[in-house]
């Protein structure tokens, strides 16, 4: 006999990249960033320590709110913070889909959303990127019981991403809520912030982990119109932003100079990471995250992943089934990518 509901007995669980703990690696797997943080953020960590941790956080993170309203060009009660935007994809689908309902996803995209609809109950039903990672209108087509669709832009494991105009066209005829996620929009060349106040039907999600180097630190937070928030706010945790975090967040967006001058270093290092691999003979995707998709035109890709790993170099190998594999490279520094680049061409 078992003690789980049917739905988690038959699911496979989400399982997040590698996290090695002990030994060195260079880490191009989860998307970190290369550089520490601003340094406003340990200090504003730092000052909440000093003053201890005996009382319960503000369950709103309000600080954040205002600040990062003021950032954003949004009224505070337009953000919900999340412990990492993980937590935020996790509120909004426990908040709108229930059992045997339908969630939409593009695929290949980011696997958890799938995880989240099964832990609902639900179905996930995903449709296929076109071969140039655009997307058809099978996307916004009316479905019984469709209750949420996400959207990550760029997207993830491709960089690629679509227009503002056509997402809010997406979102229009779509008959639930379009979450477009945004966790690598700051290394983009665009983002749908503004089309959150043109509809309620698209939110967006954003993240500290990438851009501000606070992968660790566990901060996301969602954009969307206040009625929604209203919502969201009865179904997450009372506290799920701790104090730190929520000091550290504000202090990191706080500090647009950090965030400007580390996109620089990052969007540098991906022009330059796209050619080189190009050169070594994969099809590299025009990328506008902190990552670059590449899949080598002959070889077998997994036995690459492996040499790159026995050689203490960690990338994502990823397997899409129907679509097809590659490998996921993160934008380290430049003294990383070199170190990756290098192994490859002595494996190739
Ligand atoms: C597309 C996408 N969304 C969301 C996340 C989650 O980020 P976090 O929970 O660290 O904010 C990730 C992390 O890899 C991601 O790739």
């Amino acid at each position: 006999m078992s003690y789980f509901r049917p739905e988690i007995e038959r699911m496979q669980g989400y399982v997040p990249g590698e996290q090695p703990q002990g030994g060195k690696f260079i880490k191009l797997n989860t998307n970190e960033n290369p550089y520490p943080a601003s340094p406003a953020v340990s200090q504003a960590i730092a000052a909440v320590l000093l003053r201890g941790l005996a009382r319960y956080p503000d369950p709103f993170g309000n600080a954040f709110r205002r600040r990062a309203g003021e950032v954003l060009g949004v009224d505070p009660d337009w953000i919900l913070c999340g412990n990492g935007s993980d937590d935020i994809l996790t509120i909004v689908t426990r908040a709108l889909v229930g059992e045997r309902q339908w969630l939409r996803l593009p695929f290949p995209s980011y696997i958890l959303y799938k995880t989240l609809a099964h832990l609902q109950g639900a179905g996930a039903e995903e449709i296929f990127f076109e071969r140039d990672w655009s997307l058809s209108d099978k996307f916004s087509a009316p479905a019984k019981d469709l209750k949420l669709a996400f959207l990550p832009n760029p997207n993830s494991p491709s960089g690629t991403m679509l227009r503002p105009e056509r997402i809010l066209e997406l979102a229009e005829r779509l008959p639930c809520p379009l979450l477009v996620d945004e966790a690598y929009a700051d290394f983009a060349e665009w983002n749908c912030l503004s089309q959150v106040a043109k509809s309620d039907k698209i939110m967006v999600s954003r993240t500290l982990s990438k851009s501000y180097s606070l992968a660790g630190l566990r901060f996301g937070f969602l954009v969307a119109q206040p009625h929604l928030i209203e919502q969201f706010v009865k179904v997450k945790d009372s506290y799920n932003v701790d104090a730190l975090a929520i000091a550290g967040a504000t202090a990191a967006i706080d500090d647009q100079g950090w965030l400007a001058a580390n996109r620089a270093k990052i969007v540098a290092t991906r022009g330059r990471l796209v050619a080189e691999m190009r050169r070594l003979g994969f099809v590299a995707v025009d990328s506008q995250a902190n990552f670059t998709w590449n899949t080598p035109p002959r070889l077998p890709v997994k036995p690459l992943y492996e040499q790159l790993k026995r050689d203490r170099i960690l990338v994502r190998y990823m397997n899409y089934p129907g679509w097809g594999d590659g490998l996921r490279i993160s934008v380290g520094t430049d003294a990383e990518v070199d170190a990756c680049l290098e192994k490859l061409r002595v494996i190739l």
